[in-house]
């Protein structure tokens, strides 16, 4: 997730403007930034690696001549986030500047192809291809426009993209597209602004008229055109007048953070679905090889590791060890060699157990994978390999995309091992492999079908004194994370076990009406959770369940229940499953009157041991 940022002013600085529009962006991305503006026919561009205000300081943003120009604050996806990375990027011929926001899917395919057709690239990015296709297209035919130019390129990109592009070749337009990545135009009097997102341009004027997927918009001084990409016919839109306050705007209109980033999620899990195969097939590569592999992390990475525990062995045959950071060197320090391989993962990549294990392992020789949501921070670093979940920043201190994104990520992994094993059916794999792109698409469904539902749940329950949570198989993991989120935004004692063991000891703690939510998708173990459920229904508890759509035995033995679409594989379950538990803890914290965003005694990224 990058914010990128486009002006073309009637008077006065336009990279003054774009520096002060992008801080309110950071909060999409912060790794470098740069601008490029348009003066005397040439482009001027300032670019560097850092938060927006280190590189201002260092580069002074502010003094690019030209009323017209782009920028981007940047969350690295393809390439480190150096300063050859930073956007914007341009051609060969220094004429052409690109901003991006989105994965390009197909970029290695396309690099290749302009390379061999000469074109000479400097970043790693997967946006400079978007450059060098606008430049392939001109070259070919001079007389084509740059909007038509952009049109051509766009057609041939796979993946998600909101791009602005200026050029000396039209030195007053800027020319934008979109799929999938926002983008929305803002007007006055006073000029033209396009951002991937409100906030940007909300203090300058709250006339806004979002761009909408396969849409491409050609700006100038004097209006602006809308064409849809796929058959240049014209789009007419009204622009709608925003009434947020910059506080409502930066969380999208909803009144937290959390619940802004839940609603996310079918959009992060989509670009979670457009990882580079190449690191994929790398880190698998690696974990095939392994003798010992251990999975290393912190609270709810750790419930990812957990979860990835069933994947890789019913998907690969790959025993591996999930280990809570904080307890790997004393656990298993010692045992760890030149052999071993520890999978470490880490949204912000920061948190000081996940490195200190890894730390241990590297000093006894151990390989070193990654996998998180920050592509620069410590634990990129130090890995041998790595690959970004690409969540994009996460505000709220409970984590919610990120977990699913993790999850989402996981199952690739565990999927490219079994491939590579041939461990399971060519038809096997593709089920898996289609069920996994829908996904994305579930997870909306059970947000617009089931948070009305949850909310009253919430509602009722909402004096309880303990909660209980349990699954079984990779459902306990599911069940681990719903009590983590209860627990530490909304405050409310919670235990969570796989179901079997809960009449091990826990269930001494049931009585008359304590609510029990049992995670029921329908795999292996739906039958044996039938029988906890009388377990607990004997004892008094009261039965809230997650359930498959059309589970009528489930739903009879409930006294509550929420639904999510039925047939989604076991394995990749826990995505779904946990979506109702993060809106249940969420909507019992507002019933107490708590904030989501910043619960007690948490910090979003623990440094310390
Ligand atoms: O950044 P990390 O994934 O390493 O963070 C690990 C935990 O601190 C984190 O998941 C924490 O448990 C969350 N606040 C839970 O919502």
């Amino acid at each position: 997730m990058c914010g990128i940022f486009g002006c073309i002013l009637k008077k006065g600085s336009a990279s003054s403007l774009i520096h002060a529009s992008l801080k309110r962006l950071e909060y999409r991305g912060y790794d470098s930034v740069g601008i490029a503006t348009l003066y005397n026919n040439q482009l001027q561009i300032k670019k560097g690696q850092g938060k927006i205000d280190e590189v201002h300081q260092r580069l002074n943003l502010d003094d690019l001549k030209g009323t017209i120009g782009i920028g981007h604050t940047r969350w690295a996806t393809h390439g480190a986030p150096l300063e050859i990375n930073s956007h914007p990027h341009i051609d060969c011929t220094n004429k052409i500047a690109v901003v991006h926001n989105g994965i390009i899917e197909n970029f290695s395919e396309l690099k290749s192809e302009l390379e061999n057709n000469g074109h000479n690239f400097i970043s790693k990015t997967d946006t400079e291809i978007i450059a060098h296709l606008i430049e392939d297209n001109i070259s070919k035919n001079p007389k084509k426009g740059l909007a038509d130019a952009v049109l051509e390129a766009v057609k041939r990109l796979e993946g998600s993209y909101a791009i602005a592009v200026i050029s000396t070749i039209e030195p007053d337009k800027i020319i934008c597209a979109r799929n999938e990545s926002p983008l929305v135009l803002g007007y006055n009097e006073k000029g033209y602004y396009i951002a991937s997102d409100i906030p940007a341009f909300l203090p300058i004027t709250n006339k806004a008229l979002v761009i909408k997927n396969g849409e491409l918009i050609n700006i100038s001084a004097s209006g602006y055109e809308i064409k849809k990409i796929v058959d240049s016919t014209l789009v007419s839109r009204e622009p709608k007048i925003i009434d947020w306050t910059p506080e409502m705007a930066l969380k999208k209109g909803y009144p937290h953070f959390m619940i802004k980033e839940i609603n996310e999620q079918p959009l992060t899990l989509r670009n979670t679905l457009r990882l580079q195969d190449h690191y994929l097939d790398l880190i698998s590569t690696f974990l095939d090889r392994a003798k010992d592999v251990f999975l290393v992390a912190c609270g709810t990475s750790y419930h990812a590791c957990l979860a990835a525990s069933y994947m890789f062995s019913k998907l690969a045959f790959l025993p591996t060890y999930p280990v809570y950071a904080s307890e790997f060197i004393e656990q298993h320090g010692k045992s760890v060699n030149i052999d071993s391989t520890i999978l470490a993962v880490s949204q912000s990549g920061e948190t000081a157990d996940t490195l200190s294990s890894v730390t241990c392992a590297q000093q006894r020789a151990a390989t070193i994978l990654g996998l998180t949501n920050v592509i620069g921070s410590t634990l990129t670093r130090v890995s041998r390999v790595y690959v970004g979940q690409q969540s994009g920043p996460e505000i709220g201190v409970a984590a919610t995309k990120t977990f699913t994104s993790e999850l989402s990520v996981l199952a690739q992994l565990a999927l490219r091992l079994s491939k590579k094993r041939g461990k399971v059916s060519q038809d096997e794999m593709d089920h898996l492999s289609e069920k996994l792109e829908t996904i994305p698409k579930n997870v909306e469904t059970i947000i617009s079908t089931q948070a009305n539902k949850i909310k009253k749940i919430a509602k009722k329950y909402k004096k309880a004194k303990i909660f209980f949570f349990l699954g079984r198989g990779i459902s306990a993991a599911t069940a681990y994370e719903g009590r983590l989120k209860l627990m530490e935004i909304a405050y409310v004692p919670s235990m969570a076990f796989p179901a079997g063991e809960s009449k091990h000891g826990p269930i001494s703690l049931i009585e008359s009406g304590i609510p029990v939510v049992f995670i029921c998708p329908k795999d292996g173990s739906h039958k044996t959770l039938i029988s906890n459920i009388m377990e607990m229904k004997a004892r008094g508890a009261s039965i809230i369940s997650v359930i498959e759509t059309g589970d009528e035995i489930i739903k009879k033995l409930s006294d509550d229940y929420i639904e999510v679409p039925a047939g989604i594989p076991e394995i990749l379950s826990p995505i779904p499953f946990v979506v109702p538990l993060q809106l249940l803890a969420y909507y019992v914290a507002l019933e107490k009157g708590l904030n989501p965003d910043t619960p007690r005694n948490l910090a979003k990224c623990v440094t310390v041991k």
